[in-house]
């Protein structure tokens, strides 16, 4: 029997999304440990949370629509013209204004096999179509992407480093994708975990941004800045792009709390080296000691890793998942990104991280 519709029908590609599913940590009886959703373990930074507490004062006005305080933060940190910078309520906010503003209905968007997953929502919200170009190593593969390419093709999202995989493009690649796309096609630099990249052959693509008029590079406050609840991102874009980008945005769609937690946290570079040094010290750590469990592990640019388990019975990826959330760790199922056997781990703190190791030890040892 053919289904009748009845009611009122959404855009036909919509009913393809299916919702995205946050990360997530129940609290139980004892201490919780969410290591799901790529937050820092640190708290936000001290100046931040302060700046934020102080803009409660003022609830009953309406934002500064232009967060023009926030953009001359990051022009003056980053060097570059304030007015080329659009904010968002986080780089979602950014991803979707994108899609809604530069797809028609049967356009195109190009992104990797296990790329982020508001690209696909966001595109199919937008009545696009989601073009997935296939990685080779869980890596990007420019080759792949640029085959992709056709005429409907509108964007094309690269996450740099990529979450969930934890891999990387060296620059020259990410120069190789874009100078392979006809000039009309808008390549999204998504490098929401720059900060944490340790790697000489590794940029987030300003130079890129400020020499061309297709390529926006977007960043967000919700990772190493540990602002992810305030909802807080920006794009710096073309000219051409931000004017459009400006008209399309909701007149106040980033609140002041957040504005002004935004500038304290851009000037905090000590907050910021402290986030960066517990990185490098315990991504390296835990990527090691799993290693020895004999798990193996995607190796990683980012504040999180991919582990992947057996494909054999007591030892697949959810029974290691119930093994860590019984001690109260909370990790990232990779389902929905098509990674059945593996669990994506957030670096945690001390504590978390050493609890992970051990958990899976015994995991290991018996299954
Ligand atoms: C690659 C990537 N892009 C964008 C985002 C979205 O970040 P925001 O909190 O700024 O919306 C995330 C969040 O996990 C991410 O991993």
């Amino acid at each position: 029997m053919s289904e009748t519709k009845s009611g009122p029908q959404p855009r036909a590609s919509v009913l393809q999304i299916k919702a995205y599913v946050p990360g997530t940590a129940r609290e139980g009886a004892g201490k919780v440990y969410k290591l799901s959703s790529n937050e820092t373990p640190l708290g936000p930074s001290p100046k931040a949370r302060h700046a934020y507490v102080e803009a409660a004062e003022h609830l009953e006005l309406y934002p500064d629509g232009g967060a023009t305080a926030l953009r001359q933060a990051i022009g003056a940190r980053y060097g570059i013209d304030p007015n080329r910078i659009v904010c968002g309520a986080g780089s979602d906010e950014l991803i979707s204004l994108l899609c809604q503003t530069y797809l028609e209905p049967g356009d195109e968007t190009v992104y990797s096999q296990h790329g982020f997953l508001m690209y696909k929502i966001s595109t199919l919200a937008s009545g696009g179509v989601p073009v997935v170009a296939p990685e080779t190593d869980l890596t990007t593969d420019v080759d792949a992407m640029l085959a992709c390419v056709t005429d409907r093709t509108r964007l094309v999202f690269l996450a740099n480093p990529n979450n969930p995989t934890g891999t990387y493009l060296p620059f020259e690649e990410v120069r190789r994708l874009h100078a392979g796309l006809p000039d009309d096609v808008i390549l999204v630099l998504d490098a929401a975990y720059a900060e944490y990249v340790r790697r000489n052959d590794y940029s987030a693509g300003i130079d890129l941004v400020a020499n061309a008029n297709n390529v926006v590079m977007m960043r967000t406050f919700s990772k190493i800045h540990g602002l992810a609840a305030v909802r807080l991102g920006w794009a710096f874009c073309p000219e051409a792009i931000a004017d459009i980008l400006n008209r399309v945005r909701g007149p106040f769609n980033v609140n002041t709390p957040a504005i002004a937690a935004g500038v304290a946290a851009i000037g905090d570079a000590a907050f910021m080296d402290k986030a960066i040094a517990h990185n490098e010290r315990w991504l390296p750590w835990l990527t090691g000691e799993l290693e020895t469990l004999g798990l193996s592990v995607t190796p990683s640019v980012g504040n999180f890793i991919l582990v992947h388990f057996p494909d054999t019975d007591g030892k697949r990826a959810p029974d290691a998942d119930a093994c860590l959330q019984d001690r109260g760790v909370y990790v990232r199922r990779m389902e929905a990104y098509g990674l059945p056997h593996a669990l994506r781990v957030t670096i945690g703190t001390e504590e978390a991280n050493r609890l992970v190791v051990e958990a899976l030890a015994a995991f290991m040892r018996n299954g």
